[in-house]
């Protein structure tokens, strides 16, 4: 298939289109490059991708229609995958305005965008902290998501929500991803899993919010990126669900899908394995709960597993290993 990822040189976008890559599809890679993090990263991640056969890398803000709509109008996507975003709960506090240009106006003008060029299948990026602290956990689709705590997550919120009305009005059908913590080599610097590694292997003290009280739907990457491929094919249809537990809209072909672990782990628990798998004690610093974060999250993942056969496993200890070997390697500590 010819596939559009946007967000290509960001941590989930690069491992997507590179598994893409694998599989044989072709895709084309969008990013803007937005400074948020070291770019150095992203560009490392976009040069791995360039190498492979069937990748086409554009730089591009698709908060500007126009360099989108180019974007758009070559590559004529069967699937467009979108997972450009401002990401962060912290940045969020400093930085609000990011989110309205990077997350709403970004994805209206994808979804306009789209009324000219339909793709088969919309699949967005959407976040579990959209839940806030209202709903019974573990979190569902259905529960109502009513009570965002920061401009992530209601700008989050507001393109799940724009694409509903989008899929309604003009008949694209979307899925949209509400994501658990994420993590795994090439990973955010922005992170708690990645700053954790970074200072323990420096010396440094870590800051640990809620005092620890926290816990985390910690998600491997290569368990959400199988996660993501087998939903591709899943195109919803208005009026046809899947199983009891299906979030299909009533009146468009549009669903929610969480991709989580569905096994909280205490933020200490999570620690303990980046000591284990650094072989180094850390230095805590322990903090208050930080204005605007929500103290746990847990995903059901009984409608991923209907739609696909499939539930994320990777427990924490194996997929902190694995990030600790590749941390180490690429900065050389
Ligand atoms: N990593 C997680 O734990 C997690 C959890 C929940 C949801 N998500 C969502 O998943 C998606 C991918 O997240 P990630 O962790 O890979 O983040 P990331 O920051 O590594 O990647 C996002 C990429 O989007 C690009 N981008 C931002 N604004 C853009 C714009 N206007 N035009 C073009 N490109 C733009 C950035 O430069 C970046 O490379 C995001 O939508 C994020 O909100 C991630």
């Amino acid at each position: 298939m010819n596939i559009l990822v946007t967000g290509s040189a960001g941590f989930i976008g690069f491992h997507l289109a590179r598994r893409l890559l694998h599989e044989g599809h072709r895709v084309t890679g969008l990013d803007a490059f937005i400074p948020y993090y070291d770019p150095r990263l992203k560009e490392a991640r976009h040069r791995l991708l360039e190498a492979m056969p069937g990748f086409r890398g554009h730089v591009a803000d698709m908060a500007d229609a126009a360099a989108l709509e180019a974007v758009l109008a070559e590559t004529q996507a069967e699937v467009v995958v979108h997972l450009a975003a401002q990401a962060g709960v912290r940045y969020a506090l400093e930085q609000p305005a990011s989110y309205l240009h990077n997350n709403v106006q970004a994805t209206f003008n994808l979804l306009e965008g789209l009324r000219r060029h339909p793709a088969r299948h919309l699949l967005i990026a959407s976040t579990s902290s959209a839940y806030g602290v209202g709903p019974e956990m573990p979190f569902r689709e259905t529960a109502a998501a009513a009570t965002p705590l920061n401009m992530y997550s209601a700008s989050k919120l507001a393109t799940e929500h724009m694409a509903h009305a989008y899929a309604h009005l003009w008949r694209q059908p979307v899925t949209a991803f509400r994501f658990f913590t994420v993590y795994g080599p090439w990973g955010r610097p922005d992170m708690a899993f990645f700053k954790f590694t970074d200072a323990i292997l420096r010396g440094r003290p870590i800051d640990i919010y809620n005092h620890g009280r926290m816990e985390r739907d910690f998600t491997y990457i290569d368990d959400l990126v199988e996660a993501i491929l087998r939903l591709i094919p899943r195109v919803p249809e208005a009026g046809r669900p899947v199983a009891a537990c299906d979030s299909l809209s009533p009146v468009a072909p549009y669903r929610l899908v969480n991709i989580g672990n569905s096994r909280p782990v205490p933020l200490l628990d999570f620690i303990a394995a980046i000591e284990r798998a650094t072989g180094r004690r850390a230095e805590r610093n322990l903090l208050p709960l930080q204005p605007g974060d929500v103290p746990a999250t847990w995903a059901d993942t009984a409608l991923l597993h209907a739609l696909t056969g499939f539930r994320p496993a990777t427990d924490v200890d194996a997929g902190i290993a694995a990030f600790v070997a590749w941390f180490r390697d690429y900065y050389g500590l």
